[in-house]
């Protein structure tokens, strides 16, 4: 949920020292959390501390962050857990005798026992966070064993919780300490310098080599020196762990664009080319195969827009092989993880691989003996890892928090997964499955197609109905998951009540609400069935004065009772994502423009969510 970032240097790396480099990787890191921001660096043998509540662009103008002169530096951007935003709050956060200051992302459990205890010793607080024993509890330590590593590894055995701390320290000024328990860090290796962070993003303009660290793994980085043990302290030969991370600056940055969100819209097209591309030479889908067609039920478990991804596989698997996939939420898994057997298949969808709630549902799953599938566009994160098999989606780093081209990307890849498996089952014949396939390779043309028709008329339907208090989004069939994932996005970004819910729904209830003006939108998927059912909901809609919208494929369903009609590449029912997605997506990014909101910092949100 907080952003980490660590980066310790020779002169000769970076004569002016890190500062700037630390503050540029806090910017990247934003969309983590952004109610404050802080930074700490060893300036001349001394901690110097600024933070404060705040985006960061601001509060670093203010206090000038980038004027620390320092070669060993910490930052952190902010989404309160433990304490409200505000200065004091703020990390870094220091102990008694400022000898240590800390940065850290996640919950520390007992830190009100330990706390009581410290200030027992005489230990004085200075905000009230979880976060802000730690510092104190290493200065306990250093006083009796003089060694800052010992310290370190005696105060990470008191605590319980999930974390990623850095630490820097007055006794060992070019080094920065970490660690990290069920929240995600990784080491970054440099020429002449080495960094921490909470995500590959912040550091991807330094280097692209990297070790994602593991649970109970902890360490310190000097500007020529990393040192890792794991979570039995012993030593690890770390250079076994290194991965490249393909991933661009230019990916990571806004290339021109206004925001990150309006930017990875536009990248669909290639997201979806280099999803489709990966997974074609990928023997991760012929692994998930074998689970599912060993398993005797099939689950899918997934948080947000990567639930909607799931629920769009469960229909699709439905339609494709008649075989019953249970969806259900991650956070909700205690009800369903009961009926799980040894043998089940569980497919586990995050795009961060990180999300709590999904990584407590693999590992409870797991425990009944279930073999998992997961779907993640991070390589080496925590959920692919503690998986049987992960098939990546290759959309590149998103940063907008709002999840979209990873939406699309995992929508696809799980297309190609129900195809597959259908076709391995018996369920389609050969040339029915290649022509399915063929049209998976149309994916990245039709969203290309569906962003360019329906830009336009998002950003003026967007001018008209932003200051709505309440629509539907509205679909039946395989068009439903898209339907939730428009509300989601619209209630996310665009800060309007949203509901969906299939059509037929209306009149159980729903409609009640319907008065003149009411927005209704309609995704209505390229089937003549779908189309005259949804047909007859748009007309009940309509004749109770609703403002009825259709996003439907370019000359169906002329006799519609529509007000505006938003047309989308002609393509087959099961390609929904594809084609309607992009409406919703550009819609929400332009009413939240209209009333002025930043569409890649919705508040209360975070990207990724590693608490329960
Ligand atoms: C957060 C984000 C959502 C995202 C969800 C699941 O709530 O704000 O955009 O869909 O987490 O994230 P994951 O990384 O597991 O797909």
């Amino acid at each position: 949920m907080c952003g980490i970032i660590g980066i310790t240097s020779t002169p000769n790396y970076s004569p002016e020292g890190v500062a700037k480099l630390v503050v540029r990787a806090l910017l990247r890191l934003e969309y983590r959390g952004y109610d404050s921001a802080g930074v700490a660096g060893i300036v001349n043998g001394e901690i110097v501390v600024r933070k404060a509540r705040g985006k960061i662009e601001d509060v670093s103008r203010r206090l000038g962050f980038d004027k620390i002169r320092s070669y060993c530096m910490i930052g952190h951007t902010r989404w309160a857990t433990h304490g409200v935003p505000s200065d004091r709050n703020a990390h870094p956060h220091t102990d008694c005798r400022k000898w240590f200051a800390v940065v850290h992302n996640g919950i520390l459990e007992n830190h009100a026992e330990l706390r009581r205890r410290l200030e027992r010793k005489g230990h004085v607080f200075r905000s009230d966070t979880d976060t802000e024993v730690l510092p104190h509890l290493v200065e306990d330590y250093y006083v009796v064993l003089g060694n800052v590593m010992s310290a370190f590894e005696k105060a990470l055995g008191l605590i319980r919780g999930s974390y990623a701390f850095a630490m820097i320290s007055v006794h060992e000024p070019d080094k920065i300490f970490f660690a990290k328990n069920k929240n995600p860090l990784v080491v970054g290796i440099g020429k002449g310098f080495n960094t921490v962070a909470s995500d590959i993003a912040a550091i991807i303009e330094l280097t692209r080599r990297i070790v994602v660290l593991r649970d109970g793994w902890y360490g310190y980085v000097s500007p020529h020196d990393i040192v890792i043990y794991d979570e039995r302290g012993e030593p690890i030969d770390w250079k076994k762990y290194v991965i490249t991370v393909e991933w661009s600056v230019e990916d990571a940055s806004k290339s021109g664009y206004p925001h990150y969100m309006l930017k990875e819209i536009m990248e669909q097209p290639v997201a979806l080319q280099n999803t489709l591309a990966g997974i074609r030479r990928d023997k991760a889908v012929e692994k998930a195969i074998n689970i599912l067609l060993n398993a005797e039920k099939i689950y899918i478990t997934a948080a947000g827009t990567s639930y909607h991804a799931g629920l769009y596989y469960a229909s699709l698997t439905s339609i494709l092989s008649g075989t019953l996939v249970h969806p259900f939420i991650a956070s909700e898994y205690e009800l369903y993880v009961k009926t799980i057997n040894e043998g089940d298949a569980v497919i586990a969808v995050s795009q961060s691989g990180e999300t709590m709630d999904t990584l407590n549902a693999v590992r409870e799953a797991k425990k009944q003996g279930a073999k998992i599938i997961a779907v993640s566009n991070v390589v080496e994160s925590s959920i692919p890892r503690e998986s049987d098999t992960t098939i990546y989606t290759r959309a590149g780093p998103e940063i907008g928090v709002a999840a979209t081209k990873t939406f699309t990307s995992q929508t696809l890849a799980l297309y190609w997964l129900s195809i597959h498996y259908a076709l391995a089952r018996g369920s389609i014949n050969q040339s029915e499955a290649k022509e399915l396939l063929r049209e998976a390779e149309k994916a990245p043309w039709l969203i290309r197609r569906a962003i360019e028709m329906s830009k336009p008329l998002a950003e003026k339907l967007a001018a008209e109905i932003s200051s709505a208090g309440s629509m539907y989004v509205l679909s039946r069939g395989i068009g439903v998951p898209v339907a939730m994932e428009g509300a989601l996005k619209i209630k996310e970004i665009g800060y309007i009540h949203a509901e969906a819910y299939p059509a037929g729904e209306s009149k159980h209830g729903p409609i009640a609400l319907i008065e003149k003006g009411f927005p209704v939108i309609f995704i209505v998927p390229n089937d003549p069935r779908l189309v005259y059912l949804l047909m007859g909901n748009i007309e009940e809609m309509k004749s109770r004065g609703a403002l009825t919208i259709g996003v439907l494929s370019e000359n169906t369903c002329r006799e519609c009772k529509l007000d505006i009609r938003i047309e989308t590449p002609y393509a087959d029912k099961l390609l929904v994502p594809f084609t309607h997605t992009p409406f919703i997506q550009l819609l929400s990014y332009y009413i939240a423009i209209n009333k002025g909101y930043d569409p890649d910092k919705p508040r209360n949100l975070a990207k990724t969510v590693t608490v329960e």
